[in-house]
């Protein structure tokens, strides 16, 4: 990894619910975003995605922990942070009335740039907008309202650029034009931040992925190492009569085989040895099916991954894939699987309980104030984060 762009130790962060309450959204979460990177923080809805990104977007204080973005520390160095990030929330926050470049053009007023007008066009020639540029937002699709945010997010060169949940909401087809769009932004060598509830986005954009649950940091790593954590793929074995099924069922007893069907989905531990061996008792019993093994999707990974969470109270059992590619998942052991408690497993998780000055002096950001000091984006559509 190359230097770090953003990081994040022990963050802690507790509301005050409404009935008195606290809820404690980050238990300690730690990671580590190098320059560059694509970074996804999966989570479910309420995990604490937005919470993250506004304590480092310095929006918000953490109780606990610390965090530095482009080497300066959200508590203590605010407007530096603020200087080199840019901040796109949950909801495009374009104005309707303007037309595509007249929204670029008043960003860069706003963000006091030598040349808004030549600034525009250039990040509308990225983004694909060009032709769009003289018509007004109303008649932009979603999708082309989004790319337009991302377009503004870019002026005034920010060097880490987070991005809350940037196609919710969005058809097909306009998801795939903004993970477009957020590619260009990596491949122009900024580090995104992005969190997304959609597993395929962070399979298909992110370089790492942090999975967010409990409050806690519960896997991280690329998506084929989170993929990994998932069970065993099972064999699936079709046959056309039941006969033939029951037959397979002698023919397989030692194996865990469950029917479905015409169907037999056997457990192997994934190695061909297995797969071959299960297909051999078939073939020698002279047995007539079909077969398929898939590997396991991401999503099937977050299933499995919040789910072990869930059963050991989402206490300290995280799988840092990075620190240990051997994560417990062992070859041929069919027995396998992610508990959090098994000691391979767990994520040092130093609860560093440093504690972050609630004010911060050095802070220029008011909340409805445009020019708050940004690189990218003024942060006006502060309050449709959620
Ligand atoms: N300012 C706040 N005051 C009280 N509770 C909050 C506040 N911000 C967030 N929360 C709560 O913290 C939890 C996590 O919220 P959030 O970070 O927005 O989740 P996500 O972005 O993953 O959907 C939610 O239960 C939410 O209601
Ligand atoms: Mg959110």
């Amino acid at each position: 990894m190359n230097r770090a762009a953003i990081v994040a130790r022990g963050l802690h962060k507790s509301f005050k619910g409404a009935k008195g309450g606290t809820q404690e959204v980050l238990r300690g979460i730690d990671f580590e975003v190098g320059q560059g990177e694509v970074f996804a923080l999966l989570g479910s809805n309420g995990a604490g995605k937005t919470t993250a990104i506004r304590i480092l977007a310095t929006l918000i204080a953490a109780d606990g922990g610390t965090a530095e973005v482009c080497g300066f520390d959200v508590a203590r160095q605010g407007r530096k942070v603020r200087e080199c990030i840019s901040l796109t929330g949950q909801f495009a926050a374009v104005d309707d009335i303007l037309t595509g470049r007249e929204n670029l053009i008043m960003m860069g007023k706003l963000r006091h740039i030598p040349d808004p007008r030549g600034e525009a066009e250039r990040q509308l020639a990225t983004f694909g907008l060009t032709e769009a540029a003289d018509k007004p937002l109303s008649q932009y699709s979603g999708g082309m309202k989004r790319r337009l945010d991302l377009a503004m997010s870019m002026i005034g060169s920010p060097q880490v650029v987070f991005l809350d949940e940037p196609t919710t909401g969005l058809d097909p087809q306009g998801r795939q034009s903004v993970w477009e769009v957020v590619r260009t932004m990596a491949r122009s060598g900024v580090t995104v931040f992005l969190t997304t509830q959609y597993l395929e986005e962070a399979d298909s954009l992110a370089d790492r992925i942090a999975v967010l649950d409990g409050g806690r940091i519960a896997a991280s790593g690329s998506a084929t190492q989170l993929k990994s954590l998932a069970p065993p793929p099972k064999l699936e074995l079709s046959f056309l009569e039941e006969a033939e099924m029951a037959r397979a069922l002698k023919a397989l007893a030692g194996y865990d085989a469950q029917a479905c069907g015409l169907s037999l989905l056997v457990s192997t531990d994934g190695s061909v040895r297995q797969a071959a061996e299960v297909l051999a008792a078939l073939e020698s019993a002279r047995i007539a099916a079909t077969f398929a093994q898939r590997p396991p999707t991401l999503e099937e990974a977050f299933l499995f991954i919040i789910g072990a969470g869930s059963k050991t109270d989402r206490s300290p059992g995280t799988g840092m894939i990075d620190e240990d590619p051997d994560n417990g998942y062992a070859d041929g052991d069919s027995d396998s699987s992610y508990t959090g408690e098994n000691p391979e497993f767990e994520c040092t998780d130093e609860n560093l309980e440093i504690e972050c000055t609630g004010e911060d002096p050095d802070s220029s950001y008011t909340e409805g104030d445009p020019d708050n000091g940004y690189a990218g984006r003024s942060l006006t559509h502060e309050g449709a984060l959620r």
